[in-house]
């Protein structure tokens, strides 16, 4: 049973026993307060916002519903006095989703202007609690002003059933780590308390870690007497936590655009497979439904601004955003031809076998096209943020941690073009590496190097914890550390100057500070930018 449930329990009446995963139990005394998680009695009830950038002038709102919304609706303006704007878009759904995906997109839009929006709320008699949502659009590109945004990576379910104080206490060597401490912010609440100091959310991959339920089950995460799981129970155990950590998000990505990356754990539904090793069962992607593999929930669940891009749904794509031009790699899936992707069939990642997304070579050629499409007097930055790093020093170099197959991929292309800086997650500790590409070290450091700057950090936090550091930094790293969560706050100051910032979730303490300074040539002083071109 989940503990969520059992904590609701005392505020709330029980619909349904509540270790019976394959019916539809809903919170009848929730007064219109929807608990993370479960099925609300209404299921008109518009549940898990989240907002993503379409181009400067476009947002799309997204939202997921247990029933279907023959139209779904937003209305907007730019005072919540008058939401007099109507857009409608489309719901989707697929085979074991518990919610219809519903994505509306808002078109016409000033740039970096503030709105307020609702979404439709029909025969939601409990909606009224509900305040209006706002929202910024994005900032021109070329905008000179300084802004920051937040990266965060492996950011799981926090709370009752994922990262909390405790682990389940049947896991053996096996057991998870890191829990938190008992005054601990996790890095959902450090994210929200300092909303106000970044624009929008980067997500490089690894969310939710839903994929976690069986190894929770089987751990006693949710009692000692958890029952063994089986297609149905995982269906919804997947279902309700993947739920509880988009509800968890919402008063962030409701308001903040959340741009997302895809990683390995939105492919299946048990982490490539876990043993129980009290039960001695050994689980494999034969226990996952269609529904839960392949990527298909996160296909489902977001719009990414590929259409306006010419990437690949949420994939890959690109947008610009005042001086930086953003792009979203895919290194799960879709490698340059001979080259072998982690989540494909036969790849290191055992069991995700998804994808291909694209025809061949389809990614590497838009990568090309889009970075030769860069006009850097407009968007002098170029940063690119994708899922798994290929500079990282663990003590297991397995090909799993060091994607040495993304570094050949992806590299020599980020090279060619003077890619800025990359950002990337995976491996659940920060490091902060050097300007490096093909494991030589640029010579001018973050003094105007050549060679793309690197970060990785996977600190978001989920139920397994952080993982282990090698004692001593690889040379091609400036600083790194594993004990901790958090999350990355980088700043575009202007066309020289941009600042990563490593911020420690606990108490919101700025762990790690770096400065990368370019000489872009354009300085700033010509003129005001426009539109970039075709
Ligand atoms: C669950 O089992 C573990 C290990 O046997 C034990 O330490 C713990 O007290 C048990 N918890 C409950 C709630 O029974
Ligand atoms: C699957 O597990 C659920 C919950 O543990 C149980 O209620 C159900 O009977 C099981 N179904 C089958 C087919 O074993
Ligand atoms: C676990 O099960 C396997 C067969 O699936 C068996 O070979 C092995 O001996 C079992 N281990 C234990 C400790 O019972
Ligand atoms: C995954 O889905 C894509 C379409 O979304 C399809 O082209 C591909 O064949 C699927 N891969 C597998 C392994 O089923
Ligand atoms: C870990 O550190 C040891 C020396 O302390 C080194 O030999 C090994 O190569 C390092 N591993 C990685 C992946 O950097
Ligand atoms: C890690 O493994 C790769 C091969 O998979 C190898 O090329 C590389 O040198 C190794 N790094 C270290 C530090 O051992
Ligand atoms: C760019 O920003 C940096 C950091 O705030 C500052 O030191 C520098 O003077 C700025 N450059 C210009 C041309 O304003
Ligand atoms: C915040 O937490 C970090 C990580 O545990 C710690 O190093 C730092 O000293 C703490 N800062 C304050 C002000 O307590
Ligand atoms: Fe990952």
């Amino acid at each position: 049973m989940l503990r969520s449930l059992l904590l609701a329990a005392s505020a709330a009446l029980l619909v349904n026993a509540v270790n019976d995963f394959s019916s539809l139990s809903c919170l009848v005394e929730s007064k219109g307060v929807h608990v993370p998680g479960t099925v609300p009695c209404n299921p008109h009830e518009p549940l898990q916002h989240r907002l993503a950038y379409g181009g400067p002038d476009g947002m799309m709102v997204s939202w997921s519903t247990h029933a279907r919304l023959d139209v779904p609706t937003v209305w907007y303006g730019e005072s919540p006095l008058s939401l007099s704007n109507e857009a409608t878009g489309y719901s989707v759904t697929y085979p074991t989703s518990r919610v219809h995906d519903n994505h509306v997109k808002l078109t016409g839009l000033k740039p970096h202007t503030k709105y307020w929006y609702r979404t439709s709320f029909q025969n939601c008699a409990g909606c009224a609690y509900r305040s209006t949502g706002t929202f910024t659009t994005a900032r021109l590109a070329g905008d000179h002003n300084s802004f920051s945004f937040a990266f965060v990576a492996d950011l799981g379910l926090m709370g009752a059933d994922g990262l909390s104080t405790d682990v389940g206490p049947l896991g053996g060597a096996s057991a998870a780590a890191n829990p938190l401490g008992p005054h601990d912010k996790n890095t959902m609440q450090s994210l929200l308390e300092s909303k106000d100091t970044f624009e929008f959310v980067a997500h490089g991959g690894d969310e939710l870690y839903a994929d976690y339920f069986i190894k929770e089950s089987w751990q006693g995460y949710f009692g000692n007497n958890s029952l063994i799981p089986n297609m149905t129970s995982v269906v919804e155990g997947y279902n309700s936590l993947s739920e509880q950590f988009y509800d968890q998000m919402t008063p962030l990505t409701s308001t903040k655009p959340y741009m997302v990356a895809p990683g390995n754990h939105e492919a299946n539904c048990d982490n490539g497979g876990t043993t129980d090793v009290v039960h001695n069962i050994t689980y494999t992607t034969s226990i996952c439904t269609p529904g839960q593999t392949n990527f298909t929930g996160y296909i489902n669940h977001y719009r990414m601004p590929s259409d306006i891009s010419g990437g690949k749904g949420n994939f890959w794509y690109s947008f610009d955003y005042g001086l930086a031009h953003f792009i979203i790699l895919d290194t799960e899936t879709d490698f340059p031809e001979g080259l072998q992707a982690p989540d494909e069939f036969g790849g290191f990642d055992a069991g995700a076998n998804s994808g291909p997304f694209g025809y061949p070579n389809e990614q590497i050629k838009w990568f090309e096209k889009d970075l030769a499409n860069v006009n850097r007097d407009i968007t002098p930055w170029i940063l690119v943020m994708q899922h798994r790093p290929w500079y990282i020093g663990t003590p297991e170099n397995s090909s799993s941690n060091v994607c040495l197959t993304c570094q050949l991929a992806f590299e020599p292309t980020m090279v060619k073009y003077g890619v800025d800086a990359y950002f990337a997650g995976h491996t659940h500790l920060y490091e902060r590496n050097k300007p490096t590409a093909n494991y030589v070290v640029d010579p001018a450091g973050l003094h105007n190097p050549k060679y793309p700057w690197n970060i990785v950090n996977g600190c978001g936090g989920h139920y397994d914890g952080l993982d282990p550091m090698n004692k001593t930094l690889p040379y091609y790293a400036d600083a790194g550390f594993n004990a901790v969560y958090g999350w990355s706050r980088v700043t575009v100051h202007n066309y020289t100057h941009l600042t990563h910032d490593f911020i420690a979730s606990r108490n919101g303490t700025t762990l790690d500070s770096a400065t990368l300074y370019k000489e872009h040539k354009n300085d700033g002083r010509k003129g005001k930018g426009g539109k970039r071109g075709p």
